[in-house]
């Protein structure tokens, strides 16, 4: 794929901002829809008056704005999504609607559209479910998603593939392992710090601290969305994006912890969930196959407690 103008929905957000950063140093024209429901335009602030880059308050649920976005665009990156993966247990409508139903938006808006032919969508590794092959390849099936954000994902990936072939798009699918950087708003590092700052005598973890994932520093993963919406060959094109190796909840809390100074702060596990999961929909061991994105030329710069404590590191100085 190459591009001219590029639309970032969820460009102020953690993940977006920094794509936006990216395709703006690389002499790309770009637009950036997002309601700021999540996201913050100081974000964006050093784009703001540039010639090169437009901000859109909008909220994809209306789907003329998003025709408006996509004109003269020749490619999308949709990162605007509820990203929160726990959200889904107590309010059941908000992967369906912010998720699933904002891609068909999207979707429509780009059947109609006469330049925007392309699109790079960031899904998650929560399609996988439970897998039970580790490192998980993007081969692998059946695909039974234990959440109904990791459903809403896999719902919106199938819809990109069907319009892919019916209407001559072409389609980059992005399944993201964890990723951490200072100005995340949500996760366990975030969650943590956050715990710590209002006791610091007691650090409540959820689940039993065994839960054994992946993650991946922010920076790495918008080269490697990059590295995937230049590489793709195919209509249709998934990848799998992540660190090489897990860390820990426990691990994690240890070293947030460490770096706050508060050694002597009592661990607390709550094992609420029967199998030690965090919450209801909260997969247990998460590590991804990234050889074919690695045949690209793309490889982790920080494996996962590098990137774990730069985000710390970096969260403790905002
Ligand atoms: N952070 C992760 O670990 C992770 C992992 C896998 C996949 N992803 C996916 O990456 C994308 C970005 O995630 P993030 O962590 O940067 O989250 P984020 O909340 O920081 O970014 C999402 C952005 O979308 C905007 N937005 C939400 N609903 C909107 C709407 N209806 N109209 C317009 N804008 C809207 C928000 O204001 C926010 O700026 C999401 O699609 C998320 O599901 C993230």
């Amino acid at each position: 794929m190459t591009w001219n103008k590029a639309l970032v929905t969820g460009g102020a957000g953690f993940i977006g901002s920094r794509l936006v950063s990216d395709l703006m140093n690389r002499g790309c024209e770009i637009v950036v829809l997002d309601n700021l429901s999540a996201g913050r335009l100081e974000n964006l602030e050093q784009w703001i008056g540039n010639n090169r880059f437009t901000f859109l308050k909008m909220d994809m649920l209306n789907l003329d704005t998003t025709k408006t976005a996509l004109e003269d665009c020749d490619i999308v990156f949709h990162l605007a999504a509820n990203p929160d993966v726990r959200i889904g247990v107590s309010d059941t409508k908000i992967d369906f609607e912010q998720n699933i139903s904002n891609t068909y938006r999207l979707l429509e808006a780009m059947r109609n559209s006469k330049s925007c032919r392309n699109i790079v969508f960031t899904s998650s590794s929560t399609i996988y479910g439970d897998a039970n092959i580790v490192p998980t390849p993007e081969c692998y099936g059946p695909l039974k998603p234990i959440s109904l954000y990791g459903a809403s994902k896999l719902a919106s990936e199938a819809m990109i593939s069907g319009y892919s072939h019916l209407f001559g798009i072409r389609g980059v699918i992005c399944r993201l392992a964890n990723i951490v950087g200072p100005g995340s708003t949500h996760g366990v590092i975030y969650d943590l710090i956050d715990k710590l700052r209002r006791n610091s005598k007691v650090l409540q973890i959820l689940g039993d601290g065994s839960q054994n994932k992946s993650y991946l520093y922010v920076d790495d993963c918008t080269e490697a969305i990059l590295t995937s919406a230049e590489g793709a060959q195919d209509q249709v094109e998934i990848f799998n994006v992540g660190s090489n190796d897990t860390i820990d909840v426990l691990a994690i809390a240890e070293i947030v912890v460490g770096e706050m100074n508060l050694k002597g702060a009592e661990i607390r596990l709550t094992r609420k969930i029967a199998d030690g999961r965090g919450w209801k929909g909260d997969v247990k061991r998460m590590l991804l196959d990234i050889s074919k994105i690695n045949k690209l030329g793309w490889r982790p710069k920080w494996n996962s407690r590098q990137a774990v404590r730069r985000t710390v590191k970096g969260m403790l100085d905002q």
